[in-house]
């Protein structure tokens, strides 16, 4: 495993042109750098998506836990003021040890911000997780939302094929709604209040899922309400980005330059050259 290198310049209160880091294992972490770019739009920002070894979901927690101290510390490198875990895997396996390893800076998962989202949404409710099979295994939303509303109900559902339809871009049409009605079928008819988009890929395939599920079920998901996470930490430890100019960004892969580009572009909303990618070795 890298030493992560800590120095002055990391802590949150020194440097705030520094970037906040990002990392998912993929481009579905996008739904969250997007939310935080349109909510502090004056952050500089870095994303790393760790396309060679996606998905997480299917992995051992050991792996999973190996992998996320290893972007963390690819983005460390390069100096960041926040690490924000845009993974709802790496959330649930590993984030309370990427907290003790890269102390002092801040971290923020998406699991809590999820749960949160899901009680507003529907305090009392039937809560249905649809997220990778590492997250479910995990019960990490159970827990989560459970601790904050003991009269909730919450089914969790793994669906990795999800995450395939996600990074291909075939976030709509046939194929992805056979596939999601085939999962929604799999969680039996528990018929939620809510569904939690319990994988930050899944955002994607809003509008199908939406399509498929019965009627008036709410969709909820982590993006916005980490971003609000993001803007109170800076905002608690004076930490913005001083005037006015926006932010700068950075993307980083392990792999697939092209791809990433073609199908991160969308979640962007701005057209992405493969040149625009920077492949990194983890
Ligand atoms: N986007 C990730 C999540 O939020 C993981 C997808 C995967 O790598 O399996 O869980």
């Amino acid at each position: 495993m890298p030493m992560l290198r800590h120095n002055a310049a990391m802590t949150i209160a020194t440097d705030h042109e520094l970037p906040v880091g990002v990392f998912d294992s993929g481009v579905g972490g996008l739904t969250v750098l997007k939310a935080i770019q349109d909510a502090l739009p004056r952050e500089n920002l870095v994303y790393l998506g760790d396309t060679a070894r996606l998905p997480y979901g299917t992995k051992s927690p050991v792996s999973i836990e190996r992998y996320a101290m290893q972007a963390a510390a690819k983005l460390a490198e390069q100096g960041i003021k926040l690490l924000v875990v845009a993974c709802n895997t790496a959330s649930a396996v590993a984030l309370e040890s990427l907290r003790a390893h890269m102390a002092p800076l801040p971290v923020v998962g998406v699991v809590e911000p999820g749960a949160m989202a899901a009680v507003a949404a529907s305090p009392g409710g039937r809560h249905l997780v649809l997220a990778t099979e590492a997250t479910v295994r995990l019960g990490a939303y159970t827990r989560a939302v459970r601790s904050r509303d003991s009269a909730a109900r919450v089914t969790e559902q793994a669906c990795e094929m999800m995450v395939a339809l996600a990074e291909e871009g075939w976030s709509d049409g046939e194929i992805a709604r056979a596939i999601v009605r085939r999962y929604l079928e799999e969680a039996g008819d528990t018929a939620p209040d809510t569904i939690i988009l319990g994988c930050t890929h899944f955002p994607l395939l809003k509008d199908t899922i939406r399509e498929v599920a019965r009627d008036g079920v709410q969709l909820v998901d982590s993006a916005s309400t980490t971003a609000a996470a993001v803007s109170r930490l800076l905002d608690r430890h004076a930490a913005c980005r001083a005037g006015q100019a926006p932010g700068s960004l950075r993307l980083l892969a392990t792999d697939g330059a092209m791809r990433f580009a073609r199908v991160g572009g969308r979640f962007l909303g701005q057209e992405l050259q493969q040149s625009d990618i920077e492949l990194v070795d983890l």
